[in-house]
């Protein structure tokens, strides 16, 4: 066990402490440590992506398989050169357009980066972040910060530092506590070495705002549609794999409101006489008109980026409220939608009943 320091580390606060703060956590990496950092989208859990020791150590820490491949975290263009064998017109306008931001591109990778860090492929994936801490701490570190979402293996991603504490006390060196993420889920991730560029996983940088950008851009099969379904694995190795489960039975229910909330009410009431602990995760339009043992608002449905905020967290309190069913509303395949589904299908293990 390690003794893992929690460090507060707001924005803002620009004084001599943070420096030093910063530097401690930047000396952890560069020796070969483990140091959990805030971005905008949710927690990393960093480890130097040069050095193949600390990749083993991020998969063990996380429990993950290591088949899985990291995401290296970068604070400029400069840095990018010594980790992408060929950088194409197409990233450089996309770094234009969405760097520092939630948007991962996967290039061709270089021999400086370890089949460790890219879990044996031939290619890297490449995030510049936007958060001012995970900026900062990426330059104390030496530049190249390989982190997958900070959470074990099978959780939900950490949009706080103490969901973070939760997972990784004891089994990392620190953690930089930021504050509340500000997106709430993982970042888009864009495959530029195929043509047209392919979406592997949506995120907050979506499809229409890429597409503005390099004209046509495709969606893997597998981001909407189960591997049974499609008949192919996602081409994203982290993908395959059932991540964010809830302890509960996850349902989502697709239709019109009306329909979606008396059908999640009659199976509730069912379940509930049945035994079962019911949580529902609801629109904030609409629930009031729920029965169950939990009801959680995720956000409105007028604004999707609230819903993307609290869907983890969602997840994780009725983990810890014990709920045994959980039934969802479904939402658009559109936009920042695509994401949010992308996300729920996959904790529901594509459960979803559809009412229209
Ligand atoms: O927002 C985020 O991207 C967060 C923060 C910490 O930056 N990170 C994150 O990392 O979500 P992780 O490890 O939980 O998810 C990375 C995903 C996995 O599904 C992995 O398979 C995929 O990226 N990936 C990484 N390298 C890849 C590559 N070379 N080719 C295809 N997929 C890759
Ligand atoms: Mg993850």
């Amino acid at each position: 066990m390690k003794d893992t320091k929690l460090i507060q580390i707001m924005d803002g606060e620009d004084d001599g402490a943070r420096a030093e703060m910063l530097q401690k956590a930047g000396q952890i990496i560069r020796e070969g440590g483990l140091v959990a950092f805030p971005t905008e989208t949710v927690y990393g859990l960093g480890g130097d992506a040069l050095n193949p020791d600390s990749s083993r150590k991020i998969y063990e820490a996380k429990g993950r398989p290591s088949d899985n491949p990291l995401i290296v975290h970068i604070a400029n263009m400069k840095a990018l050169p010594r980790i992408a064998a060929d950088i194409p017109e197409a990233a450089r306008k996309l770094a234009d357009a969405f760097w520092p931001g939630p948007l991962t591109m996967i290039l061709p990778k270089t021999e400086a980066v370890p089949y460790e860090t890219t879990g044996g492929l031939d290619t890297v994936a490449v995030r510049m972040p936007s958060h001012p801490v995970a900026l900062a701490f990426i330059r104390e570190s030496g530049g190249y910060v390989a982190a997958p979402s900070a959470n074990t293996s099978g959780k939900p991603s950490p949009t706080l530092a103490a969901y973070v504490a939760e997972d990784m006390n004891g089994r990392i060196d620190m953690i930089l506590d930021g504050g509340q993420v500000g997106i709430g889920i993982e970042s888009t991730i864009i495959d530029l070495t195929v043509t047209p560029p392919q979406i592997l996983r949506p995120g907050y940088v979506t499809r229409e705002m890429l597409e503005k950008v390099l004209g046509e851009v495709a969606v893997d099969v597998t981001v909407m549609k189960s591997q049974e379904d499609c008949g192919q694995a996602p081409k994203a190795p982290g993908m395959k794999y059932r991540h964010y489960a809830p302890a509960g039975e996850l349902v989502i229910v697709q239709g019109q409101p009306e329909a979606v909330t008396a059908y999640i009410n009659s199976r509730a009431a069912e379940d509930m006489a049945a035994g079962e602990k019911v949580g529902v995760i609801g629109t904030a339009e609409v629930l009031d008109e729920y029965r169950a043992n939990v009801v959680k608002s995720v956000g409105s449905r007028m604004d999707e980026e609230s819903i993307a905020h609290s869907l983890y967290a969602i997840l994780r309190e009725f983990d810890d409220e014990k709920v045994t069913r959980i039934y969802s509303e479904g939402f658009s395949a559109e936009g920042l939608g695509q994401a949010i589904m992308n996300r729920l299908l996959k904790a529901a293990g594509h459960h979803v009943v559809d009412l229209t």
